[in-house]
């Protein structure tokens, strides 16, 4: 088992658990401080069914009174309804502000149970037990939460860290490809960030593509380890933080624009991370060579690295001008000059974006 601490700017730590049938063992609850015996697991109905009763019954072992509260399944669900919902289901459980919530589940229960946390009685603790290789080197830690609303993603949310995260890597064996697929995309991001050695974990394709054990838990970590430095440097995105958002200004659009659900959020940012490097190598700012590699990665873990239909470009623009990062009405990219290398805050004309997007079109 490997163990991080992740510190939030108000200084407090949450501690990150990582290993292999965590639920199979307790020593690594003793180091946990629970606010009281009562928790609430948020999930949905399809990790609900694999996982809720494993879950429950490893707190209720431990002396704990657990409850479930089920939401549908998807991205299309991420919204101000369900946070309603939970809401009236949590009142009816008659929780109180030391009651504490676990959220099991992808990103999207990741980040609406942390939503619903940071404002439920204006504030309870919660733990983030992610179930996807996206949840756990993303979602789970630097306390981003929110809901979609029907203009754009995430453009509701509060900074609002957990109270800890235990990542068992034992859930990933029951994703199905796509949705482990797509959760590469997330570490591949991270790691075009980092650069240098690092990189090289990223060409072991077929021991990633098989799951192995080893070079997942590796990939993992790192990327978590990586994700760590940056929130802890700058937790509510002043600065740095933004470069983690490589990929997502074009991504969240063609996210929106193809309705939630069917380009799946990962498949996106690798579409999005591949509009934005041509974008780069356009403002030269981007070396082709870098474009290059990027795309082979990508393509090595059967991500989309082209579009397979055309963009209604007047959709494409207002999903854009909703975007959280534009100021002053304009987009702000993400461009890497090299791996390792990322620039974050450039403003550029919508009119370049869509330039991007016909490249990726073709
Ligand atoms: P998801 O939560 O929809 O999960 C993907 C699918 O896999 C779902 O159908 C889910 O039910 C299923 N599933 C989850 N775990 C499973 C398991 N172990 N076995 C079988 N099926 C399982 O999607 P996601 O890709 O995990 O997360 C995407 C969301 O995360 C987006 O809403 C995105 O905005 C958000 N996100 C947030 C942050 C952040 O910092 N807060 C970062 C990245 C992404
Ligand atoms: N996923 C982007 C961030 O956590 O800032």
């Amino acid at each position: 088992m490997r163990k991080l601490a992740v510190c939030g700017e108000n200084g407090k730590q949450y501690p990150v658990f990582l290993g292999w049938d965590l639920l199979e063992r307790d020593d690594w609850l003793e180091e946990i401080k629970f606010p009281s015996s009562f928790g609430v697991i948020v999930t949905n109905s399809r990790v609900g069914s694999l996982y809720e009763e494993r879950v429950s019954s490893f707190f209720s072992r431990q002396g704990f009174t657990i409850q479930v509260v089920t939401i549908p399944d998807g991205e299309e669900y991420k919204n101000l309804s369900t946070v309603e919902f939970i809401y009236k289901q949590l009142l009816n459980l008659d929780l109180d502000r030391k009651s504490f919530l676990l959220a099991l589940g992808g990103g999207v229960i990741t980040d609406i149970t942390g939503f619903v946390a940071s404002t439920f009685l204006r504030g309870i603790p919660y733990f983030s037990i992610p179930t996807t290789v996206l949840a756990q080197v993303d979602s789970s830690i630097g306390g981003k939460t929110g809901v979609n609303l029907p203009q754009g993603k995430n453009l509701v949310g509060t900074f609002y860290p957990p109270a800890g995260v235990f990542i068992d890597l034992s859930f990933l064996r029951t994703l199905p490809p796509r949705e482990y697929k797509e959760g590469l995309a997330e570490v591949a991001k991270t790691f075009f960030l980092a650069g240098g050695e690092i990189l090289s974990l990223l060409e072991k394709r077929e021991q990633i593509l098989s799951r192995e054990e080893e070079i997942l838990e590796e990939l993992i970590f790192q990327s978590l380890s990586l994700k760590k430095k940056i929130v802890e440097e700058d937790e509510k995105e002043k600065g740095i933080r933004s470069i983690l958002n490589y990929g997502h200004t074009i991504g969240h659009a063609l996210e929106k624009v193809e309705g939630y659900g069917k380009l799946r959020h990962g498949e996106a940012i690798a579409l999005g991370m591949m509009g934005e490097a041509i974008l780069g190598e356009k403002l030269s700012i981007t070396p082709s060579k870098v474009v290059d590699k990027q795309r082979e990665i990508l393509a090595n873990f059967h991500l989309p690295t082209q579009l397979k239909f055309k963009i209604e470009r007047e959709e494409f623009f207002a999903a854009l001008r909703q975007d959280k990062k534009k100021e002053r009405g304009k987009a702000r990219l993400v461009f890497l000059k090299d791996f390792g290398q990322p620039i974050w805050g450039v403003e550029v004309e919508e009119e370049k974006i869509g330039e991007a997007l016909s490249y990726l079109e073709r």
